[in-house]
């Protein structure tokens, strides 16, 4: 299959800087255009080489292959620096245990009790959502997704305000995050300068009121249908659990994989909508007949197709996790090349998402071509908004239902109308959202 791979090398790489300055410039439009280059294209970052995964079935070979092409690179290695050594991050020596031990918190037996916590979140978010009102819509969607993880996180009755400390102290640690992963320099991050010395406070504090929780829960020994009794409840065939420091893990990992990649669909979708009258008439049509203008829950799932090929529309546009790397654990080879132990790889699935070989007019918003997956035959490869393999996202239905019930029970409702002339961009940070999007909310 090899073969009729090809194998290239990006233009334009500067004396020592590589190809860092467009990557940090534009690298949505850096990354789109290496597919002319090849299907595995040989990028600069600084004095050291990279490879981009561009074919579809190199991506493939890469997820299935996690022993090999194992977590690591730029990305992995500095989250784990600042975020442990959790499910998303781990080396795969460590990941088979994890992924057993943490498979029962997502079983869809306990969907339903999720999907009620999400549904009540809705509730909680648009409560106040006034006819006319401009909306900071990243904002607000981001609040949307931060309350239904600490909800689904700890339903138990925990003090509001040790879980409002909770959500602005993981804020305060993402942000600084996505600092430092562009900053290069690991010294700069020893500095006492303000944000540092919050940065710090931050993660103490979060470790402070994990511990009490995780305390508290083990003592009162109660399933309260949320992650973290699963997460305590977990046991290996040694009968052995997973230790506080794990679970600590666990819960920082479960806040940003599952908070920050929801809260950033979720924008694109309003502006799409706002931009497509006729997917939004369709939607409409929908949410009406199902819903009648009441918030949307699980049972409903079934009935609002169209909602669920809007959202599916949206990751392709706009997938939230839009880059991503590995490390290779071995001497292997790919596209014919041979790559040493130690290669950095990455791989987008926004490359995939807007190839025009496997969608025709690829920049077209059309929810309808998900009408038919047999008229989209090439896609399934072509769409890994999700990853794949052993190290595939253990949240996808978790993920699918929050957005599919916000966006229904919302959409029953309200409209979001665009604000004249505003520009609207995404910021490929972490997670792929608008740089910034305010709307105005009309009652339906
Ligand atoms: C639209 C929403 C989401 C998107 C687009 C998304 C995307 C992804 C992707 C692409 C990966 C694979 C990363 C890689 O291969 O390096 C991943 C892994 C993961 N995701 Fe998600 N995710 C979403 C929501 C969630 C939610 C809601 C949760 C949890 C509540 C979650 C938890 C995880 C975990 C724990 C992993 C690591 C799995 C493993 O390595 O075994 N994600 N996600």
């Amino acid at each position: 299959m090899s073969a009729t791979l090809t194998f290239g090398a990006a233009p334009g790489a500067l004396p020592l800087l590589g190809h860092v300055l467009s990557i940090g410039t534009s690298p949505l439009a850096f990354m789109a255009a290496l597919p002319e280059h090849g299907d595995l294209v040989r990028i600069r970052l600084g004095p050291w080489p990279a490879y981009v995964v561009c074919h579809p079935t190199l991506v493939h070979q890469v997820l299935v292959n996690d022993r090999v092409f194992d977590k690591g690179g730029p990305t992995y290695d500095k989250l784990r620096e600042v975020g442990g050594n959790g499910l998303v991050t781990c080396e795969h020596r460590y990941h088979r245990r994890q992924r057993r031990l943490v498979q029962p918190a997502f079983h869809r037996d306990r969907l339903p009790g999720y999907a009620e916590m999400m549904s009540a979140q809705v509730d909680t978010v648009t409560r106040s959502w006034r006819d006319g009102q401009v909306l900071d819509v990243v904002a607000v969607m981001n609040a949307f997704s931060t309350g239904v993880a600490t909800r689904t996180l700890f339903a138990a009755d925990v003090d509001a305000a040790v879980l409002a400390e909770i959500q602005r102290a993981t804020t305060v640690i993402f942000d600084g995050v996505a600092r430092r992963l562009i900053v290069p320099f690991a010294w700069l991050e020893k500095i006492p300068t303000p944000g540092n010395r919050r940065f710090l406070r931050a993660r103490r504090s979060l470790e402070h009121h994990t511990q009490q929780l995780i305390t508290d829960y083990r003592r009162a020994g109660v399933d309260h249908g949320d992650l973290m009794s699963m997460l305590l409840a977990a046991r290996d065939d040694d009968a052995n659990g997973l230790t506080d420091e794990e679970i600590h893990e666990q819960v920082l990992t479960f806040f940003s994989a599952g908070s920050e990649t929801v809260s950033a669909a979720l924008p694109w979708v309003w502006h799409l909508l706002a931009h497509h009258p006729e997917a939004e008439a369709q939607l409409h049509d929908e949410v009406d007949s199902v819903l009648g203008g009441r918030t949307a829950h699980y049972e409903d799932l079934p009935k609002l197709r169209t909602t669920a090929r809007v959202l599916t529309e949206t990751l392709r546009l706009y997938p939230p996790v839009w880059l991503l790397t590995r490390r290779t654990s071995a001497e292997t080879e790919l596209a014919g090349q041979r790559l040493p132990s130690g290669t950095v790889l990455v791989f987008s699935p926004y490359i995939l998402h807007h190839h025009p070989g496997y969608y025709p007019d690829p920049e077209r918003f059309d929810p309808g071509r998900w009408q038919d997956e047999a008229a989209c035959p090439r896609a399934e490869r072509a769409f890994t908004p999700f990853g794949g393999g052993a190290r595939k996202c253990i949240g996808e239905e978790f993920a699918k239902t929050e957005a599919t019930l916000a966006l229904a029970s919302m959409a029953a409702r309200w409209r979001l109308e665009p604000l004249p002339h505003a520009q609207v961009r995404p910021a490929p940070r972490l997670a792929l959202a608008p740089r910034s999007l305010r709307m105005r909310l009309r009652r339906r």
